[in-house]
């Protein structure tokens, strides 16, 4: 049973070492490696920001994962979540993004790496669209496609 809980302080560790795990990293639009105490700063800074929520996913009460949503200028949002390895492959990613998508409830993109076949499934399976496709960030080799939810289905 999937559900989310708003992140607190204490999850802060935690939080990092969903994130940047090197396979999370490795498949991730941003590969670049923040240290613990670089994410903290951030971290205690982006929770006091509540239009941009950070959730952490549990499943049958036990956390394995978090979705973030930042909100952009226009009022929508940018989603990622990153799940830890044991829980992935069984339907909870999916759960996770479609009861974030439930809560956000507005216009929502998620820009995802031309390998990450599993999130790109994931996100499908949720609705969202491929609305662009772009070149490689200095230094990567993968494109980035936009996925884009809204509430009504339209992008
Ligand atoms: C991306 C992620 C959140 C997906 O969650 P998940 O729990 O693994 O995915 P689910 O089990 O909910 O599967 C959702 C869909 O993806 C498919 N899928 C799962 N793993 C897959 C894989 N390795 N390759 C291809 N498709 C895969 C499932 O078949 C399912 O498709 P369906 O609904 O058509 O059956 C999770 O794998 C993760 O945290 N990965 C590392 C971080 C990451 O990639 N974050 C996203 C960056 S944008």
């Amino acid at each position: 049973m999937i559900a989310l809980r708003p992140a607190s302080l204490d999850d802060c560790a935690q939080v990092w070492a969903w994130r940047f795990a090197a396979d999370v990293r490795a498949v991730s639009a941003d590969a670049r490696l923040v240290e613990l105490d670089e994410h903290a700063a951030w971290y205690h800074a982006r929770l006091l920001e509540p239009a941009s929520p950070i959730w952490i996913v549990e499943d049958a009460g036990a956390g394995i994962g978090v979705v973030r949503v930042d909100q952009m200028a226009d009022g929508s949002g940018m989603m990622s979540i990153a799940l830890a390895r044991a829980a992935r492959g069984r339907g909870a990613g999916r759960g996770a993004i479609a009861a974030s998508c439930q809560r956000w409830n507005k216009r929502v993109v998620a820009i995802i790496r031309a390998d990450n076949t599993a999130s790109q499934a994931a996100f499908e399976a949720c609705g969202f669209r491929p609305a662009a496709r772009t070149a490689p960030p200095f230094g990567g080799s993968q494109d980035l496609i936009t996925y884009v939810w809204s509430p009504d289905g339209e992008s």
